[in-house]
Order: structure tokens, then sequence, then C-alpha cells
């Protein structure tokens, strides 16, 4: 695999785990692919599965919503999920289906080479940052690996299940939109490949 078109085709024709038993459409990643920030939720959910794009249905309301307080929008970063196909009814995804969809992640970042990676959700961040991440305690701390920042936020599905999460989450919008000035303000500093 070289380029993003290979990689989403192989995602398009993925079998590698038994969600390409129940899935419509696999979702492959959407946005800037020079962007500084890539966004990573845990899974599609049913409009997802629906259209094929990431963030389409209610959370992407609330996503946008996020976003726009903080005063970006989706074409400043790139948003992808861990798993590339929706588990029926919005379940959590298993272990082997997240082990099976790694592969195109770490591709997606060995492509991109974000300098701020943002965790949205318990589950990307246990994935990505540390098994042990508890989202309440530890949402919006950041920390520092392979030249690139990475944080993590309520997923917006959360916010909207429970509206007093609201105000945390814009709090750190609003402080990844300042780090990811900060960066840009800066002389560009081309991280590692991870
Ligand atoms: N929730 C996610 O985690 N990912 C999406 O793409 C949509 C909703």
């Amino acid at each position: 695999m070289h380029t993003w078109d290979e990689l989403n085709s192989f995602i398009l024709h993925c079998g590698g785990c038994p969600l390409a038993q129940t899935r419509r459409l696999p979702v492959v990643g959407k946005g800037d692919r020079h962007a500084a920030v890539m966004m990573i939720a845990e899974a599609p959910g049913a409009q997802e599965d629906i259209e094929g794009l990431p963030f389409v249905g209610p959370a992407g309301k609330m996503l946008d919503r996020l976003l726009a307080g903080a005063g970006l929008s989706r074409s400043d970063v790139y948003l992808t999920n861990i798993v590339k196909c929706r588990p029926p009814g919005n379940r959590d995804p298993h272990e082997e289906e997240k082990n099976s969809c790694m592969p195109y992640l770490r591709y997606e970042a060995y492509l991109l080479r974000p300098q701020i990676i943002v965790c949205l959700g318990r589950v990307a961040a246990q994935r990505i940052i540390s098994a042990d991440y508890r989202i309440t305690r530890q949402h919006g701390t950041w920390i520092r690996r392979k030249n690139c920042d990475l944080t993590a936020v309520y997923h917006p599905s959360a916010v909207l299940r429970d509206p007093s999460k609201l105000e945390a989450a814009q709090l750190d919008f609003i402080k990844i939109a300042e780090h990811l000035r900060k960066l840009l303000s800066e002389k560009p500093d081309v991280p590692e490949r991870p």
C-alpha cells in the first residue's frame, strides 16, 4: 500500500473480521489529508453504515458544534474510526475487530503524519493512549509520543446522551484549537512516521 486510494480500496473490500457480514458500507476516513489534527472515534453508527461516511448522524451534528465552538470545521481535521464497519446495534467493537482494523489506522497515521491526535471517547482513548484510560478523569490532558501530541475528549454521542458533559467537551475542543494554532505558528515540525 502506498496511497490513500490504495488504502481506501483495501478497506472498502475488507472481509477481515465478522463485521464484514453485517455492515452495509465500510466507513473510510474523511477530511484534509494534510491536516495536522487526526481525530479518531470508535466505530460507525447506523447512518454512517448507510452512507459510508464518518459522523453523518446525530453525533456528527454534535461534533460540528464542538468544532465550530472552537473556531474549527471538519476541513481542518482528518476524521476516522478505529473500526471501519458498524458493530451491530452500536455495541462496543470486540477486541478481534479492533485488532483486525488496526493496520488500516496505522497506515492512515503513516500517510497523514499528524501533529495532534484527538481520541473521541473512551474506546479510542483506551486503544490509542492507554488501556486503563479513564475518560471522565483524564479527558483534556495531553501526552507526547513520537513528536505527536495526543489527547482525548468525550465522544460526541456521550455529550448527546448526557448534556452535563457539554461544557467540558467545549473547553477541551477550545484547548485543542489553541494547541493547533500554537503548533502552526511555530516552525513546522515534521513528526516521525508512527
Ligand atoms: N460514532 C463514531 O464513533 N464514529 C462515527 O463515525 C459516527 C459515530
